[in-house]
């Protein structure tokens, strides 16, 4: 059993979590791997940071290209995030030969299917545990435990920010901004907290789910997504009236050769097993035709969690290394990557919908809204109406049988022409299972 070199571009947050799981837990580690395995050298361009680890002098460097041009070093783990870079260093570090290991779920989402080439050009593999859910093993357990399986549907809450927000506006009433601030707070959100709150970064986390479950790098921009930004206190608060919550749910399913693969607010029952994930807790439920529904929960961020998964793919390379078998697992588990699998659009989706119109206080608007939803084949299931609203707008809210979502769309726009509604109408899909 040879030493495994590695080295490590980025000693921020993660890499600071990654060094200390390597190095705190370095017994238990080398009697798993059968060897050591040593942190060659760390490449940051900050130098003067205490990030709380002592390490032998001559370690951390500022450059990162001694890294990838070093012959010793056997892995390159990429922790700095970004694309430009990041994708010039790991694209480099695959041609020398080394595998790599990077926790950079925005460039996996964005240049996947390049980067998931070049390494099997290269007999080389790329690790990335740490890009969905944290410390959540969701990627190993897709790739090798399930791998007998065809996955049917993957549902994830898998961007903790947004949860812990929306787990605050429902269970202290916080307005928005007051919750985001706080999971700003925190440390875990994305800087900024745009790509949080907008669906992007849950967005991301699916493209990878998707490539790894069902064999297909997609574009990440055939992704729909929706975010939590333009959800309301009532919006919660109604939710919960008609026995509901809101959660950001990443969504993909097998359409027999289509994939639906959408990120949006959604409403799940109360005793749904995604409604009770909270704070900023992540999950993810995989449904595979032979195993059946399984579920994986955990922290999402923060340095040990992510250093653990980081860490975890370093091992996986390293017990490789040592076996001579170092391409038996190509990146996404599947020996060829398929293709003819396309993206369902959204418009083709099928679901009941909760709405909420900011209706002129009238007689007689309750049944033009209700005629419109009946010509477009909407039909609706339950309706709540409160008192007056601000600006004397009154809010009549639905929940309707399942639809279908262009006909929700033509359903809205007729109605927005009709001179009875005095805001833009709340639009959220409903979940059942
Ligand atoms: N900002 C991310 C989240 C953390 O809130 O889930 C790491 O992906």
């Amino acid at each position: 059993m040879q030493q495994v070199n590695v080295g490590i571009i980025g000693f921020g947050t993660v890499g600071a979590g990654t060094v200390e799981a390597l190095l705190n837990n370095r017994e238990t580690i080398s009697s798993r791997v059968g060897s050591e395995i040593i942190i060659k050298r760390i490449a940051d361009l900050d130098l003067d940071t205490d990030r709380g680890i002592s390490l032998p002098a001559g370690v951390l460097i500022k450059d990162a290209e001694a890294i990838i041009n070093d012959p010793e070093i056997h892995i390159v783990v990429e922790l700095i995030g970004g694309l430009t870079k990041a994708k010039e260093f790991i694209l480099a570090a695959m041609k020398k030969g080394k595998h790599v290991v990077t926790a950079n779920k925005a460039l996996l989402a964005e240049c996947g299917s390049e980067i998931y080439r070049v390494a099997v050009e290269n007999r080389v593999n790329i690790g990335f545990e740490a890009s969905v859910g944290g410390a959540i093993p969701v990627i190993h357990s897709i790739k090798e435990g399930l791998s007998a399986n065809n996955i049917k549907t993957i549902m994830g809450i898998v961007n903790g920010t947004s949860n812990y927000i929306l787990t605050r506006m429902t269970q202290d009433g916080l307005p928005y901004n007051d919750a985001v601030a706080g999971a700003v707070r925190l440390g875990f959100a994305e800087d900024p907290p745009t790509l949080d709150v907008d669906g992007t970064d849950a967005a991301h986390k699916l493209a990878i789910l998707i490539s790894v479950a069902f064999g297909v790098p997609v574009p990440f921009k055939s992704i729909y997504r929706e975010g939590i930004d333009n959800l309301t206190p009532d919006d919660i608060n109604f939710a919960g009236d008609f026995g509901y919550r809101l959660k950001l749910l990443a969504i993909a399913r097998n359409r027999e050769g289509k994939i639906e693969a959408r990120v949006h607010p959604a409403m799940v029952p109360k005793n749904h097993i995604m409604a009770n994930v909270n704070e900023a807790y992540n999950a993810i439920y995989v449904e595979g035709d032979l195993a059946g529904p399984s579920l994986y929960y955990g922290i999402g961020a923060g340095r040990r969690p992510t250093g653990s998964a980081v860490a975890s793919d370093i091992i996986s390379m390293a017990r490789q290394i040592n076996s001579g078998a170092a391409t038996l697992m190509p990146p996404l588990a599947h020996a060829r990557v398929r293709r003819g699998i396309s993206i369902q659009g959204i418009e083709d989706l099928h679901t009941p919908y909760y709405f909420r119109f900011s209706a002129v206080d009238e007689p007689g608007v309750l049944s033009k809204i209700s005629g419109v939803l009946g010509e477009n084949n909407i039909s609706i299931s339950s309706v709540i109406q409160k008192g007056r609203g601000e600006k004397g707008a009154v809010p009549i809210v639905m929940l309707t049988h399942e639809a279908k979502e262009k006909d929700v769309i033509k359903a809205l726009n007729e109605m927005a022409g009709l001179d009875i509604l005095m805001d833009r109408t709340m639009m959220i899909r409903v979940e059942q299972g």
